[in-house]
């Protein structure tokens, strides 16, 4: 055991997933609080409000500027550092979204109670599945009427498929929501509508079926409470840990962030219960444990800044051992050059520090312009390598065409540049006359950021135009086989920028057909076997 383990345990380094209005600002806010890293309620929202300002080019460029300083907030809370990675959500929502889970050790499951699982939730808790990663459902919004929190757990189970496990119970929701049942300890945490915030010491309670429980609310909230209980305990299954740490079951938390219910209360068990940075695989076998002295890490995103004053990209590296220090000289696997780390940043707010020292866990803003792309592991000492990073299905899709020809060069820079950075996917059709690429992307923003991107940067003006398309299939099959093959005239082969064929297809309907027609050729998703591109 050396000294790194002690700071490697004391990291939790954490994402929140959630659909938009589900109260994602609001919990991260009320974190903030109790981490001591804001002192007044309001700060974040003043972002998000900025943020909710779109679709001019002004609104975009500062919406760039303010999410760019918010990717990752570190705050300490009992006596462990927790690293918050913003995954950008609303009409920022992309691959960076997905990247960004890649780099976290958990997750925390934010559901608005009234709703239950939705669109976004579900397709950011598939990455996560895949990925293992252990996740915390905080059930939110209990101070409005909210569905049976029976129904709710139901649907984890049965949309999701991930085994739930209430921590908490709620007594009442809306009107009638007076707090929430510790099952573990047997103690009731009352909820008081006036006292925004306030700890009050929890009521030891004898179960579920205390009559003082029954004086606080009206007969059927309390019967639905006290059967709902039983019911739990009746089906018996005690928490497992081993089980939550593999992404198999998701401890669940009942309260209201708005009202600062039940969230530290959340916090304290999700600090207990979370798990520190672990072992990473590498590339071709082995693992690199979290308290080795070598340095390692993975650019698990890059931010290029919209406003002009300040046009610089920022790597962000996951720390995934080892202890960074100014001026550390690493490797770059994919280069094989040597890197000088000479200023990295914590981006905090509207601030930007540098940052001495970081460890596993830890996440280092880095502004080498040009150095660095997506997936890029940098390690000091022996060469080793990270598994690359996927490359995720895109949804939207549009081709873009250089509006004037002499500057066809610049063209050909800025989308090869923004493919290295994973701003964007790049296909081209199977024989190509002229250089047309079509992008693909995961959230529709980023084709609008593209094509700003390439006028503001690389002074290139793109007419873009649309495509139908919604899914992207890769082909495993020969050039030959694939020009003898027939799809329906919506869909369209393609080449990724790795050189491998893809199809493209208007709906799940269309791809169906084209399996059917073709029975010689395998569509393949986009998945964790894929290198970015
Ligand atoms: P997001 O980042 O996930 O999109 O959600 P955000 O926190 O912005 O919350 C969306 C709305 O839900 C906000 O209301 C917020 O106040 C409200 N909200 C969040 N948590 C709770 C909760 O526990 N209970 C209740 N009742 N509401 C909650 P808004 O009216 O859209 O904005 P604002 O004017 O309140 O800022």
């Amino acid at each position: 055991m050396n000294a790194l383990y002690g700071e490697v345990a004391r990291r939790r380094t954490f994402a929140i997933i959630s659909h938009p209005d589900a109260g994602k600002t609001t919990l991260t806010e009320k974190l903030l609080l109790y981490g001591g890293a804001i002192h007044v309620a309001g700060q974040v929202s003043a972002r998000r409000r900025q943020r909710q300002v779109t679709s001019d080019w002004m609104a975009l460029e500062r919406e760039r500027g303010i999410s760019i300083t918010s990717t990752v907030l570190a705050f300490p809370y009992a006596g462990c550092t927790l690293n918050l990675l913003d995954t950008p959500g609303h009409q920022d929502f992309g691959e960076d979204t997905y990247r960004t889970l890649l780099a976290a050790d958990a997750a925390v499951m934010l559901i608005d109670a009234a709703k239950g699982v939705e669109p976004q939730t579900k397709k950011l808790f598939a990455i996560c599945r895949e990925r293992r990663i252990p996740l915390f459902t905080f059930m939110n919004k209990l101070d409005r009427p909210s569905r049976d929190p029976l129904e709710l757990l139901d649907e984890l189970e049965h949309v999701l498929g991930i085994e739930a496990y209430p921590v908490n119970w709620p007594l009442g929701s809306g009107d009638q929501f007076r707090g929430v049942y510790d099952r573990r300890t047997r103690a009731l945490h009352l909820f008081e509508r006036s006292a925004h915030g306030a700890t009050r010491a929890p009521v030891d309670v004898a179960g579920a079926d205390d009559e003082r429980i029954a004086t606080l609310v009206d007969a059927p909230t309390f019967a639905a409470f006290r059967d709902a209980l039983a019911l739990l305990e009746g089906a018996g299954a005690p928490f497992d840990a081993t089980a939550m740490l593999g992404g198999a079951v998701t401890p669940v938390f009942f309260g209201s962030a708005v009202t600062n219910f039940g969230v530290q209360m959340f916090l304290d068990d999700f600090v207990r219960m979370a798990p520190p940075p672990k072992a990473q695989p590498l590339l071709g076998g082995g693992s690199i444990d979290p308290g080795d002295e070598r340095f390692t890490g993975f650019v698990f995103k890059i931010q290029a800044n919209m406003d002009p004053r300040h046009r610089d990209r920022i790597a962000f590296v996951r720390v995934c051992s080892g202890r960074f220090e100014r001026d550390l000289v690493v490797r770059n696997a994919r280069s094989g050059e040597s890197v000088r780390l000479a200023r990295a940043m914590r981006l905090f707010a509207d601030a930007r520090e540098s940052l001495e020292t970081a460890y596993a866990g830890d996440v280092l803003g880095l502004a080498n312009p040009g150095v660095f792309r997506i997936g890029d592991t940098l390690s000091q000492g022996d060469a080793v390598e990270f598994p690359p990073i996927p490359a995720f299905a895109p949804e939207h899709f549009a081709s873009m065409r250089n509006v004037d020809t002499a500057s066809y060069k610049a063209f050909a820079k800025g989308i090869a540049q923004l493919r290295e950075e994973g701003a964007v996917q790049v296909f081209e059709p199977l024989h190509a006359a002229s250089y047309e690429p079509l992008l693909g992307v995961v959230g529709e923003l980023q084709i609008e950021v593209a094509k700003y991107r390439l006028e503001s940067e690389y002074n290139v003006k793109t007419a873009v135009a649309t495509q139908p398309y919604s899914l992207a299939m890769h082909v495993d099959a020969q050039l030959t086989a694939v020009e003898a093959s027939h799809l329906p005239s919506s869909a369209r082969f393609v080449r990724d920028a790795g050189g491998r064929i893809a199809a493209l297809f208007e709906n799940e309907w269309s791809l169906a057909l084209a399996r059917e027609w073709n029975p010689g050729l395998t569509f393949v998703p986009f998945g964790m076997d894929d290198a970015a591109a």
